[in-house]
């Protein structure tokens, strides 16, 4: 039986994924290094944590920490080789349908293609169509945003309610939350999706209905939770205004590819946004499903964020696979997936404005991957995607992190920070990037039995203070959150989709790329503010110490009155550290081989020193 890849004339035939020459090769080496250990992969190649990293588009990207080798990573880009990645890759953004099962192209590439391209779709350019949508979009947020737009009474429109659900909803709440801090804080901006009546009354209690202007945001607009709220909001808008049909027209818009319906339901479809069948819902977000986001940020946030969405793709679509973030990012997630048995992989944002991403990134990734056939309809005999979850970095750290440092399951961990705060406050954002490098060290070092013991602990107690290391993560770093920074990891291209492509099991689109890396800690140490590092490091400490004892309590009280956590001591395997007794309080709290010295800093820790303004 053979798979093939691309569609039409440009289909290929291939093996199933599990008789592929490097499959078998994965498999084989999988025995190999399964028991290897991160302590060992540090201690025996002190430039790994240099060299195991990737800048691109204004992200970095850690994956030091992963438990791969050399040849792991060769493996895997033979296996996306083997699979027909590159045409996959070439057959989407040229318009071919790809999503068999609906006969469609798979497009949202085409959302962000900038002005003067050309992407031909059954024989029309579809470029010029995104930008015509994009300048009624521009049009109708100027005259919301500087007041020309009025209500039914006169009234300017202080509210915004985005009806819409899935796709139609979770990327506009995600990018809304995130991308707040350039929002317009005069206007209040709600979403509604669930079919439970009480997140509609709720949207509403305290909001004025003659201020209040309604989207109803569906690709189909026939969906049932999102109709049957867009028709209590129909209601309770009319029954305030005195029930004039009129009103609706000043009211409500629509964003939808079903101009009949919208009509049926009394929107003027002159203030109707329009899409196209070859958009997913799920990749929607920065098509006229935004326009809750570009009426909050305004056009030109919304056109940056556009601006990084195409950087990434022509990222994906150009790099080579090992410098290629997406690919890096979707093989990782098939090696711990199909080959440690992991499940699941937990999206930790050390940015509380993220934290909306895993839900969104849940639907992006589980409503691409959740097949159990190839594109055939063949049954398949090895996981598909994972499962994807996740909280904001801290507090995760009070709530599921144990389970990551100390249970039964390996949960592949991404962490995301910025060098930067949008919101900075007294020490807040270098307590919080503390946090993520700490747990990221923790999680892969971990605590032996020696160094417990060697910290006076009772031998009763020394199992369970045990940390045994070995979790693996990546750190994906970025400047500053940023619209073009948070589009340009995003779903652009592939991660969530590449266990789908790689088994010949692609439907729909490639997707996802939102991921990526550490590299701020030099920053820290590197800076002329010798103690603003300084404390750094020494928080730094006592969080990994009460990280690897799992005391948060301890760890509170420590923080609280100042007094110092004891010496993290690294284990002897960490020959590359050994013997600088002066640097112990910072090397030992970064812990890996990227800072066995000064002058031995990864290149992107001087990225973000840069970019933090350090140097
Ligand atoms: O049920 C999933 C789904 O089809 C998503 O793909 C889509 O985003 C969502 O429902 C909402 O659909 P619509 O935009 O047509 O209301």
């Amino acid at each position: 039986m053979v798979t093939a890849v691309g569609t039409g004339t440009k289909s290929q035939a291939l093996k199933p994924l599990t008789k592929r020459n490097a499959w078998k090769a994965l498999q084989i080496h999988y025995k190999e290094v399964r028991d290897l250990h991160l302590r060992k992969l540090f201690a025996d190649d002190p430039a790994r944590g240099q060299r195991m990293t990737i800048e691109a588009v204004g992200l970095f990207l850690d994956y030091s920490k992963n438990r791969i080798t050399d040849e792991t990573l060769k493996l895997l880009f033979r296996l996306a080789e083997e699979s027909g990645l590159a045409s996959r890759t070439a057959a989407m953004f040229s318009g071919e349908k790809i999503n068999v099962t609906e006969k469609r192209a798979v497009l949202h590439v085409a959302l962000r293609a900038p002005q003067g391209t050309s992407i031909v779709v059954d024989g029309e350019n579809i470029v010029p169509q995104v930008h015509a949508v994009l300048d009624k979009m521009t049009d109708f947020a100027n005259r919301l945003r500087s007041g020309e737009w009025k209500g039914h009474t006169g009234k300017p429109i202080r509210n915004v309610i985005n009806i819409g659900i899935g796709g139609s909803d979770l990327g506009p709440v995600m990018a809304y939350e995130a991308l707040k801090h350039y929002s317009d804080r005069a206007r209040t901006f709600r979403f509604v999706s669930n079919v439970d009546g009480t997140d509609f009354a709720e949207a509403v209690r305290d909001l004025d209905p003659a201020e209040t202007l309604f989207i109803v945001s569906s690709k189909t607009f026939t969906t049932l939770e999102t109709m049957t709220n867009a028709h209590t909001a129909r209601a309770w808008s009319l029954q305030a205004l005195g029930g004039d049909a009129k009103s609706v027209a000043k009211h409500f818009v629509a964003v939808s590819t079903n101009e009949a319906e919208v009509e049926k339901f009394g929107i003027d479809t002159a203030n109707m946004f329009g899409f196209w069948d070859w958009v997913g819902g799920r990749y929607s977000m920065d098509s006229a499903i935004g326009l809750s986001t570009m009426l909050a940020i305004g056009p030109e946030h919304f056109r940056a964020m556009l601006d990084g969405f195409h950087q990434m793709d022509e990222h994906f679509r150009t790099a080579p696979f090992e410098r290629n973030l997406p690919v890096l990012m979707g093989l990782l997630a098939i090696w711990y997936n199909d080959f440690f048995g992991a499940q699941t992989v937990a999206v930790l944002p050390y940015e509380q404005y993220l934290k909306r991403f895993p839900a969104y990134l849940q639907q992006l990734t589980m409503e691409s991957n959740g097949k159990h056939v190839t594109l055939e309809g063949k049954e398949v005999t090895y996981p598909t995607g994972p499962i994807y979850w996740g909280e904001p970095g801290t507090n995760g750290q009070h709530s599921f992190y144990q389970l990551i440092h100390q249970g039964t399951r390996v949960i592949p961990c991404d962490f995301i920070a910025f060098g930067q705060a949008l919101n900075p406050l007294g020490r807040h954002h270098d307590l919080l990037l503390a946090n993520v490098f700490a747990q990221g060290e923790a999680l892969a070092f971990g605590k032996t039995v020696e160094q417990v013991k060697a910290e006076g602990t009772p031998d009763w107690l020394v199992p369970h203070r045990v940390f045994e290391g070995n979790r693996p993560s990546n750190t994906i770093l970025a400047a500053r959150l940023t619209p073009e920074v948070l589009a340009s990891w995003w779903p652009s291209t592939s991660i969530a989709y590449l266990p789908r492509v790689l088994s010949g099991g692609l439907t729909r689109s490639t997707s996802g790329a939102w991921n990526l890396a550490r590299c701020w800690r030099s920053a820290l140490f590197r800076s002329s503010r010798a103690r603003k590092s300084l404390l750094l490091a020494t928080t730094l400490r006592r969080i990994i110490s009460s990280a690897t004892t799992g005391d948060s309590r301890n760890r509170r009280e420590k923080l609280r009155t100042g007094q110092r956590g004891p010496p993290a001591r690294r284990p002897a395997s960490w020959s590359h550290t050994a013997g600088r007794p002066k640097a112990l309080g910072r090397r030992a709290v970064l812990g890996s081989a990227a800072l066995s010295g000064p002058e031995k800093r990864p290149r992107g820790h001087a990225y973000l020193a840069r970019k933090r303004g350090f140097q």
